[in-house]
């Protein structure tokens, strides 16, 4: 495959607004159409997550066909790991994303599979925090971000437990230097990391690298206690965002000068038990641009 052109600076990304998340295939999942028809200005645009064996479903064709904006969500390649982005993968990549008509594609950082790729994999170990994994981890985004020709958002993944000696914010930033490049900061995931490590779900805003955050993802979730006592908050896309994601979407989205997109994970639920969570982001987004 031979190299593209690199994108242009990132800050000069085009303002997306607030949009909604859906999968390829996934029933239940959000009808992108539908829902923008019942509650028009409620989604501005769509990111689509898929991989390269599953490509585009009718649904998001469909949102392209009427013009909706969309982004590309990767759900298969390992950023952690230099040997999976195979040609097969970047061109694959490189289509859908055409076809979508993304102006940047994202993802998890981590290991989608452990193995050779297969399709619904989904297994998504978080990576190792050190300094060298961010290194692999940055060199895989710049790579990329060369072939496909699109600016790679790495996204902190979810995980209860993880290993190396890095905050995970502070991986993200220096993934973040390393690559030159932006990133998408999944407030969901980084309260459960917060909740994780015994800290409140605030107490790192100094390691938030603000200025590199082009997309944040809020999704729903809540408070699940084991038998045995343990607790932890699940990243289940539940309708209702926990308090934790709220606190932090509140703090940190007026603080993103470059902030281009907030993505209401919310797919597999009824369209009217997501609505208010919408208008907030909305108000939220809003608010932060004035
Ligand atoms: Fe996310």
């Amino acid at each position: 495959m031979s190299a593209l052109v690199s994108p242009s600076d990132y800050r000069d990304l085009p303002r997306l607004g607030v949009g909604a998340s859906t999968e390829a295939g996934t029933r239940p999942s959000l009808d992108p159409v539908a829902f923008a028809a019942e509650h028009p200005g409620l989604i501005d645009f769509v990111e689509y997550g898929s991989d390269v064996d599953r490509g585009l479903d009718a649904s998001i064709r469909g949102w392209v066909a009427q013009g909706g904006a969309t982004t590309y969500h990767f759900l298969d390649v390992n950023l952690e790991e230099e040997s999976d982005i195979d040609d097969h993968w970047l061109s694959g990549t490189r289509r859908a994303a055409e076809e979508l008509g993304a102006p940047w594609i994202c993802g998890d950082s981590g290991l989608w599979h452990f193995g050779p790729r297969d399709q619904g994999h989904g297994l998504l170990l978080p990576p190792i925090l050190t300094r060298d994994s961010a290194e692999i981890t940055a060199r895989g985004v710049r790579h990329i971000r060369q072939q496909v020709g699109k600016w790679v958002l790495p996204e902190n993944p979810p995980s209860l437990y993880f290993l190396g000696d890095l905050h995970i914010l502070d991986y993200f930033r220096l993934v973040s230097e390393l690559s030159e490049g932006p990133i998408l900061l999944d407030l969901a995931h980084l309260a459960i990391f917060q909740r994780a490590i015994g800290a409140s779900p605030t107490s790192a805003l100094e390691r938030v690298p603000f200025d590199s955050v082009v997309e944040i993802h809020v999704a729903g979730g809540g408070e699940v206690t084991t038998e045995d006592g343990f607790s932890y908050l699940e990243d289940d896309h539940r309708s209702v965002v926990h308090d934790d994601v709220w606190a932090l979407a509140e703090a940190i989205i007026p603080r993103c000068p470059n902030l281009k997109a907030i993505v209401f994970e919310c797919e597999h639920n009824p369209p009217d038990r997501v609505v208010s969570g919408f208008e907030r982001l909305h108000r939220l987004f809003g608010a932060a641009s004035c």
